[in-house]
């Protein structure tokens, strides 16, 4: 039994639907899609952990660095009584966020990932006699129910995870996200900057080889959870940059002609020699884009912190 509340807000078997319908809909379409989601189970969640510490993957040391500036200036500017964080992971730069806000009373992660959300609870749980954690396993993207928690309430949503959603998406999203803020309530949103493309490629294709790993684990997860014959050697990793759109797009692109089979829904997908399946875009953002995103879905933009070299930056917006 888990020393925390830990909600699962759709029923378990509503992961594999979900998955199935995502995979029917992402290999049947070309271009070839798989939904970003789907790279976490605990070894992607793994993965993603060694990526953030990689020579090349600058944001999580560029969010860090504005978290430990900047964590005093939140605290004061939202007096946040509950902390939502979506897209939780390991819960690892929250901790620059809770040292700072000693009067927090509940502490509510939000994750896909199960076994994240146990380890970083659970840890949390050991560290912070004083503070209440309450999980959600869900969707971010799906309808979300928060527990009834003090206000105001801070909703954070670090890491860049924003720039995973398509512009339609994100625009949902955010929508959402206001719906479940009541004024008062503020979202604090990391944002990945426009940067040199070489900067961004190398971040997302590195010399060790993790990225490539952790993008062919969504083939590993279809596998698993589909029965599907994937031959992940048979894939290679592709990141590039995408000058108009502004992100980067992960793609595994199939090396021979090939056939695979996916049982569970039924399916034989046809790949020729160098066709690309996307499995993520990572968009990267400007002020005025930030700023006008969160304006079209009700939220004034009221800090804007970047870290020294502006790389990467954090806003805190106000339900209005
Ligand atoms: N916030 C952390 C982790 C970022 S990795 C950081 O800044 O380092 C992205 C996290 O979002 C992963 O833990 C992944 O499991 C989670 N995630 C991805 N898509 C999700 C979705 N649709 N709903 C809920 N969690 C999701
Ligand atoms: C979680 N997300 C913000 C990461 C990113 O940078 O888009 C996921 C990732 N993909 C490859 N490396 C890291």
């Amino acid at each position: 039994m888990s020393p925390f509340p830990l909600t699962r807000t759709l029923p378990e078997d509503a992961t594999d639907a979900a998955l199935r319908s995502d995979v029917l809909r992402g290999l049947t379409h070309t271009p070839r899609t798989l939904p970003p989601k789907w790279f976490y189970d605990a070894h992607g969640s793994d993965l993603f952990e060694q990526i953030t510490e990689l020579p090349e993957y600058y944001p999580t040391r560029a969010e860090r660095e504005i978290l430990l500036a900047r964590a005093p200036e939140i605290a004061a500017a939202t007096g946040a009584r509950t902390l939502v964080e979506l897209g939780s992971g390991s819960s690892d730069k929250t901790r620059h966020l809770l040292d700072a806000m000693p009067d927090l009373h509940t502490y509510v992660p939000v994750d896909v990932s199960e076994s994240a959300l146990r380890q970083a609870g659970e840890a949390l749980i050991a560290e912070r006699s004083g503070l209440h954690v309450h999980a959600l396993i869900a969707d971010f993207t799906a309808a979300l129910t928060l527990p009834d928690t003090p206000v105001p309430r801070l909703v954070a949503f670090l890491g860049g995870t924003v720039g995973n959603l398509l512009p339609a998406e994100r625009a949902g999203f955010l929508d959402s996200v206001r719906a479940l803020m009541s004024p008062g309530d503020a979202l604090l949103l990391g944002t990945d900057l426009v940067k040199d493309a070489s900067v961004l490629v190398a971040a997302y294709d590195d010399a060790a080889g993790v990225t490539a790993e952790f993008n062919k684990n969504v083939l590993t997860v279809v596998n698993r959870e589909l029965g599907a014959d994937f031959d992940l050697d048979a894939f290679g990793h592709v990141a590039l940059w995408d000058a108009e759109n502004e992100w980067i797009e992960m793609r595994l692109r199939s090396r021979r002609a090939q056939t695979v089979k996916i049982p569970a829904v039924d399916l034989a997908v046809d790949f020729a020699a160098g066709e690309d399946l996307r499995t993520e875009v990572s968009a990267k953002f400007r002020e005025d884009g930030v700023r006008g995103e969160l304006a079209a879905a009700g939220l004034k933009l009221t800090h804007w912190w970047t870290d020294r070299e502006a790389r990467f930056a954090l806003s805190l917006s106000m339900a209005r």
